[in-house]
């Protein structure tokens, strides 16, 4: 029997500021119609969450592809992973450096390789094989970020190296990582989830966003789940595979996105936020940073945010 389909996105976990809200609010409703689009098409959620992501990689807004944070040396290094909840067949690329839209090539490793990850060239040359076009590291590089950058590496200076200055944390860092889950028509569920990873990383840093289970899984028998935040704590935990077995032990995904986050303060003092979907079609939001990013479109309604902490 058909299902309805279920398609959920997040635009970041982080203290978005005002003069942000606008823009991540249209980021995130343009994947989710991007993806909702596909699925009305009859594509299967692997599609919808392929294509919602590159809406948000192509928008300068997010943390991920054109537009990402820079890393020390001044380079954009993306990590991207996309997984199949029928098949449990995964994609992932880490540390790319001349890919538009690192997802892309994370479906081409799912869809034609014997292999879950290409990293840094390999990548690159994997993509490049299957006719993606590379481009140059300089144009995903924005003005706003060379001025972040160069802004972040003068405070810390300042502050004598202390990378974890509670000052800098707050008012410089942020999670802009991007992400989707979906249900389609046919009961399969995917998620996948793409970043620049964190201002001022060091060259080769790998986030949790690619890490399967960590910042990415889908698995029809119990859910697929995207998380944002600082990637150190959510990989530590194995976050995304954490809310899945809960969903598959019986726990609805609603409440196990509060928990996931709760689990993540309590154990790491971690933060971020989470979108879980189960293949009924049951779904949670939840973060425990100031604000998220989100968007949602069911068979019956379609609806944006960005919440507040705790209001999910
Ligand atoms: N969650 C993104 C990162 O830490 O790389």
């Amino acid at each position: 029997m058909p299902t309805n389909p279920v398609l959920v996105v997040h635009g970041g976990a982080w203290a978005i500021p005002d003069d942000m809200v606008e823009a991540h609010l249209n980021g995130v409703r343009n994947a989710a119609a991007a993806g909702w689009g596909s699925l009305e098409r009859g594509g299967s959620a692997l599609d919808a969450v392929e294509e919602a992501i590159v809406v948000m990689e192509d928008d300068e807004t997010f943390d991920a592809g054109r537009g990402s944070f820079l890393n020390r040396d001044g380079k954009v290094q993306l990590d991207a992973f996309i997984m199949d909840g029928a098949t449990l067949r995964g994609g992932g690329v880490g540390c790319v450096e001349r890919l538009r839209n690192p997802v892309r090539a994370a479906r081409k490793i799912l869809s034609e390789s014997p292999h879950v990850y290409f990293v840094a060239e390999g990548a690159e040359r994997f993509a490049a094989e299957y006719g993606i076009a590379l481009c140059r590291n300089e144009e995903l590089v924005i003005p706003r970020e060379i001025e972040r950058l160069r802004e972040y590496q003068a405070q810390e200076s300042k502050s004598g190296n202390d990378l974890f200055a509670p000052q800098i944390l707050n008012d410089m860092l942020s999670h802009d990582t991007v992400g989707a889950v979906a249900l389609d028509r046919q009961g399969n569920i995917a998620a996948s989830t793409s970043t620049g990873g964190t201002l001022n990383k060091a060259p080769g840093r790998l986030g949790d966003s690619s890490l399967i289970g960590c910042g990415c899984y889908a698995d029809n028998l119990s859910a697929a789940a995207s998380t944002t935040g600082w990637g150190e704590p959510i990989m530590k935990l194995v976050l995304a595979k954490w809310a899945a077995d809960r969903v598959e032990s019986g726990s609805l995904p609603e409440w196990v996105a509060k928990e996931a986050m709760n689990y993540l303060k309590q154990r790491l003092d971690g933060h971020g936020g989470i979108i879980l979907l189960d293949a009924q079609g049951r779904f949670g939001i939840a973060h425990n940073t100031p604000r998220m990013a989100w968007a949602l479109q069911t068979m019956k309604k379609q609806e944006a945010g960005i919440t507040a902490k705790g209001s999910t």
